[in-house]
């Protein structure tokens, strides 16, 4: 399985913090944000990883990741997402990366208290197919949210108004290749990106998305109050736990 992580877009929600560098740069108590979704990945065992970059001082990944040392790889591919089309577009730049292999996907601004071994696990075991990972929170409003029928799920509403269940639609992901002819047949959103949760609800269509609950916390470090949030769970716990 090869890991990619997605650190394009503005980061619009963090001006003026986002104004000159990018928010995946800034940092998360004692590490830049990037470091965590990189080794959320390695600590599953995923060793070949890609890094989709954009908007500003893209060079500056290559100058702090290198090749990876770091994180105990021995080389980092990086690729480089124009404007801000959406996380699916971002994830679409990844197709020759994979070459036909499955992928976990990790948003490069989550940041998990634990670590997805057995997620990876039971996806390796599902033979094919796609699997997202859930988590309840207080605020399902502000994230993709997952609607239910027994255990079953049936949908995902992206930032519904009254959301249909209490859980976070996280951003980590698995998908089989087939993800990519499916971002290939997309359309743009409302708000003009091409979305991560179309992708979830065509596998759901077609019966074949699986979800796993993350153990430990989880958040996203994308507006003020979450950034402050991820560094202060950070500070008192530590991140990307094995156990
Ligand atoms: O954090 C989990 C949530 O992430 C999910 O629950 C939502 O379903 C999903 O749509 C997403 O919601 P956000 O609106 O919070 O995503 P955001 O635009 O903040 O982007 C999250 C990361 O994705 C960002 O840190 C970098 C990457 N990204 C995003 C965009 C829009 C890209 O690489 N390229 C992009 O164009």
């Amino acid at each position: 399985m090869r890991g990619v992580v997605l650190a394009g877009g503005l980061g619009t929600r963090l001006h003026p913090l986002t104004k000159v560098t990018n928010k995946h740069l800034l940092p998360i108590y004692d590490k830049p944000m990037i470091y965590y979704p990189i080794e959320a990945l390695t600590n599953a065992g995923i060793k070949e990883i890609m890094v989709v970059t954009g908007g500003n001082n893209a060079g500056d990944f290559l100058r702090l990741l290198g090749n990876g040392k770091d994180f105990g790889l021995s080389r980092i591919h990086y690729a480089y997402q124009e404007g801000e089309g959406g996380i699916a577009e971002a994830l679409g730049l990844a197709e020759s990366f994979a070459e036909g292999r499955p992928i976990c996907v990790v948003l490069g601004d989550n940041i998990i208290e634990k670590n997805i071994i057995r997620a990876v696990d039971e996806y390796r075991q599902q033979g094919g197919g796609a699997r997202i990972m859930l988590k309840e929170v207080p605020d399902p409003e502000r994230f993709g949210v997952p609607v239910f029928e027994g255990d079953r799920v049936t949908g995902i509403e992206e930032k519904p108004k009254s959301p249909r269940s209490s859980y976070a639609v996280i951003g980590i992901y698995m998908y089989d290749s087939r993800v990519f002819d499916i971002i290939h047949g997309l359309s743009p959103s409302e708000r003009g990106e091409l979305e991560i949760t179309d992708v979830n609800n065509d596998y759901i269509r077609a019966g074949t998305m699986q979800w796993s609950v993350l153990d430990g916390w989880w958040t996203d470090a994308g507006t003020i109050e979450s950034l402050l949030k991820a560094g202060n769970l950070v500070a008192k716990t530590g991140a990307n736990k094995r156990k």
